[in-house]
């Protein structure tokens, strides 16, 4: 049987390099499309080069990027600027690597006939959240750049799938956590944060009162997901991807143990996150297995 060819763009990254991990298991040939901005060579060192092929190129500029998409089934999209904080520094670079970087992808993809484009969309559109638990189809609400780039660039993918009859699926992924998370950025979410500061021996540094709550999905839980939706027959569907569960800033800290400070908190920021996901339970037959504070335990203790 011929071999289904995937490509996941921004591979080497956090989410990326993990869902690659999946697609080999699962007999894809995968081509990975990263400019090594934030990704790391490392988080792919693992696979031979009969199963990845690694193309490092910036998708904001790269002209030639339709070349590497010829005999592809799936496109995941993923390369990104992932930060919300330095979008209010440079939101043009945001526009140009996330909104910009999308429509190139998209207007490869065009060229050759995929089964499915997969979008890593943000959970961040929601803005200041009024109902928990949040559905797909409630208000968008955008407070910063980077949600904007995101959301933009999900319009764009539902856009194409309309006009060029291209199948998509975009996935709003909530706080995603687990191993390979990218801890090197100074405005890293919390779980990056946390890591950095227990390895160094410093404080956990709390925004606010920490009362906040995120709905926090472990990695695996989420790639697992990725290939079920890969493996049906829907499309042109937008889906929550996140736990379900609401967990305070608090009580990761407390589950991490160690001693903490509080830092003011962050204007634009929502009091509580948690995702609706009974759709995308129903459509594929999935549900997350990973706990927090399992997820939390495996991740520390590594
Ligand atoms: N981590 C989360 O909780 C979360 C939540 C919502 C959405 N997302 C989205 O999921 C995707 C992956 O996030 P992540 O947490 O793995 O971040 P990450 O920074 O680890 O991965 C992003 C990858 O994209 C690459 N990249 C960035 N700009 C590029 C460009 N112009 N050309 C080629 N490659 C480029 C980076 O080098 C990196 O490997 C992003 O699109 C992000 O917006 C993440």
């Amino acid at each position: 049987m011929k071999k289904m060819k995937s490509i996941v763009t921004g591979g080497a990254g956090f989410i990326g390099s993990n869902l690659v991990d999946k697609l080999v298991d699962e007999g894809h040939k995968v081509i990975v499309i990263d400019n090594f901005i934030s990704g790391k060579k490392s988080n792919l060192s693992h696979h031979s080069k009969k199963d990845i092929k690694i193309v490092k190129l910036d998708i904001s500029k790269n002209k030639n990027l339709a070349n590497h998409f010829k005999g592809v089934n799936y496109v995941f999209h993923f390369a990104g600027l992932a930060e919300i904080l330095p979008s209010f520094e440079d939101p043009k670079k945001y526009f140009i690597n996330n909104t910009f970087g999308t429509l190139n992808i998209l207007e490869a993809a065009k060229k050759v006939k995929i089964n499915k484009f997969i979008y890593a969309a943000s959970s961040s559109c929601y803005g200041i959240t009024k109902k928990i638990p949040t559905k797909e189809t409630d208000k968008i609400d955008i407070k910063n750049p980077y949600s904007f780039t995101k959301f933009l660039g999900e319009e764009l993918v539902i856009k194409y799938a309309k006009n060029f009859n291209m199948p998509n699926i975009s996935c709003r992924f909530f706080n995603v956590y687990g191993p390979r998370l990218n801890t090197k950025g100074q405005y890293g979410a919390v779980f990056s944060n946390f890591l950095n500061q227990k390895k160094t021996k410093k404080p956990l540094t709390i925004v606010g009162n920490g009362k906040q709550t995120r709905d926090f999905i472990h990695v695996d839980d989420l790639t697992n997901a990725l290939i079920k939706i890969v493996k049906s027959n829907l499309k042109n569907k937008v889906y929550n991807l996140g736990s379900g569960k609401e967990t305070s800033i608090n009580k990761i800290a407390s589950i991490i143990g160690g001693r903490k400070i509080f830092i003011p908190k962050r204007k634009g920021e929502t009091k509580r996150s948690c995702a609706n996901i009974s759709k995308i339970r129903k459509d594929i037959k999935w549900k997350p297995k990973i706990s927090i504070s399992k997820g939390i335990k495996k991740l520390f203790n590594n």
